[in-house]
C-alpha cells in the first residue's frame, strides 16, 4: 500500500514509516520541517515532500499526484503551554490545516485515514478507568484541537465516506532498538528526554513538579507507550481499515503507569549516573494520573504492546542519546 505520512519527518511519524516499510508497504513523508528532520527520511531513505500542510493548493496537487491509499497523520503542534498563550496557532495548525488535508483526500477518493489524537482529549479523569467512553473534555487548546479534528472526523465520515482511525496515544516514549531514528525535539518538553539530556549535561538538571499528588510516592503518573508498539497500531489500523471495518476511536497506552519518580530511578539505573533533581510546584493542569483504559485496541486489533516495562523503553531511548540523540541541522 502507498502511504501518505503526514508529520513522517517527525519523532512517531518517522519511527511509522520505518515500521511501514519493514511490512512492505511504500510510504511516503509530506512535512514542513518546522519540528521534524529531514535526516531522518535520508536515513530511513524515503521520499520527503516539503510541503506545509497550511498551504491548501500545494496539498491537494499533492494529493492528486501520488493518490495514496490511506494517509497517516501526525503533523501538529503539541506544546500544551504553548496552546494555552497561542491558541490560533494551534487551531490553525491542528484544525484547520487538517481539514485542507481531508478535503483533498476528499477530491481524490482517498477514503482511509489514521489520525494521531491523544488522551489529553479526555482533560481531567473524573473515575479511574480511562476508557474510550470516558466523557472528553478538554482542558488546553491542544487538547480542544484535537477534539475537534475528532469530530470532523464523523462528520467527514458520514457525508463523505472518509473511515478513519483515531488514536488517542497516551505518553510516547524510547526509540528505534538500534538508534538509528529517535526523539529530537526542541524545545523538548518529554520527561524521558529531558533526564537523558541532563545525564548529558546539556542542561541543569530535571524538575519534578509537585511531589504530594494522591500517588503512592506523591509524583504523578503516566502510561509509557514506546514509539514501537504506536506505530504498531497504525500498521494493524490500515489492515483493519482495508478489511472495510468502520471508523473507530481507540486509546493507545499499555494500561501500566510510572511515576515521575520512578522514571527518574530508572534512567539513574540504566545510566549509572545520579541525576540534579529539583522539587518544584504543580503545573497547573496536571492530572495525578493519566493510564490508559486499552481493552479495546487489544481486543479490535489483537494489538498487545510489546514493551510493557519501564526499563526496556528507557534503555532503546538512551541508546538513542548515546549516538548523539540529535539529528542533523534541519
Ligand atoms: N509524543 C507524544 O507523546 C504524543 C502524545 C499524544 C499525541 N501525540 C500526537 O502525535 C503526533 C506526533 O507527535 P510527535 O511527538 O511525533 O511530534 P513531532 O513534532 O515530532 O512530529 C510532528 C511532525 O509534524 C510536522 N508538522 C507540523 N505541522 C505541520 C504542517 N502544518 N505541515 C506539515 N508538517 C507539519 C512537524 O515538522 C513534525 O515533523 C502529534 O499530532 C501529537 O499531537 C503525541
Amino acid at each position: 500500500m502507498k502511504v501518505l505520512v503526514v508529520g513522517g519527518a517527525g519523532y512517531i511519524g518517522a519511527h511509522t514509516v520505518r515500521m511501514l516499510q519493514a511490512e512492505g508497504h511504500t510510504p511516503i513523508i509530506l512535512d514542513n520541517l518546522s519540528a521534524g528532520h529531514a535526516e531522518a527520511a535520508r536515513r530511513l531513505g524515503v521520499p520527503l515532500e516539503v510541503v506545509d500542510l497550511g498551504n491548501k493548493e500545494k496539498v491537494a496537487v499533492l494529493l492528486a499526484q501520488h493518490r495514496p491509499d490511506a494517509v497517516m497523520h501526525f503533523a501538529a503542534f503539541a506544546l500544551v503551554g504553548e496552546s494555552v498563550s497561542h491558541p490560533s496557532k494551534y487551531y490553525h495548525n491542528n484544525v484547520i490545516a487538517t481539514i485542507n488535508l481531508l478535503d483533498a483526500m476528499r477530491d481524490q477518493g482517498v477514503k482511509r485515514f489514521i489520525f494521531s489524537s491523544t488522551c489529553a482529549t479526555y482533560g481531567n479523569p473524573t473515575r479511574p478507568t480511562l476508557d474510550e467512553t470516558h466523557p472528553q473534555q478538554p482542558i488546553n487548546p491542544y487538547g480542544w484541537s484535537k477534539f475537534m479534528v475528532e469530530q470532523i472526523l464523523k462528520d467527514y465520515d458520514r457525508a463523505y465516506g472518509i473511515k478513519h482511525v483515531a488514536l488517542r496515544y497516551f505518553n510516547a516514549a524510547g526509540s528505534s532498538p538500534d538508534g538509528l531514528i529517535g526523539e529530537d525535539h526542541d524545545p523538548e518538553t518529554h520527561l524521558i528526554p529531558v533526564c537523558f539530556q541532563a545525564i548529558q549535561g546539556k542542561r541543569n538538571g530535571v524538575t519534578v513538579f509537585g511531589t504530594d499528588y494522591d500517588t503512592p510516592d506523591g509524583t504523578c503518573i503516566r502510561d509509557y507507550i514506546h514509539v514501537d508498539d504506536l506505530a504498531k497500531a497504525h500498521i494493524q489500523a490500515i489492515d483493519y481499515l482495508l478489511k472495510g471495518n468502520p471508523s473507530v476511536m481507540l486509546n493507545c497506552g499499555t494500561g501500566h503507569g510510572h511515576s515521575v519518580r520512578e522514571v527518574i530511578d530508572c534512567v539513574e539505573a540504566v545510566t549509572g549516573k545520579k541525576l540534579n533533581v529539583t522539587i518544584g510546584e504543580r503545573r497547573e493542569g496536571d492530572p495525578p494520573v493519566l493510564v490508559a483504559s486499552a481493552g479495546k485496541i487489544r481486543s479490535l486489533f489483537g494489538w498487545s504492546p510489546k514493551y510493557t516495562e519501564l526499563r526496556p523503553i528507557v534503555e532503546t531511548a538512551w541508546t538513542w542519546f548515546q549516538r548523539g540523540g540529535k539529528y542533523e541541522a534541519r
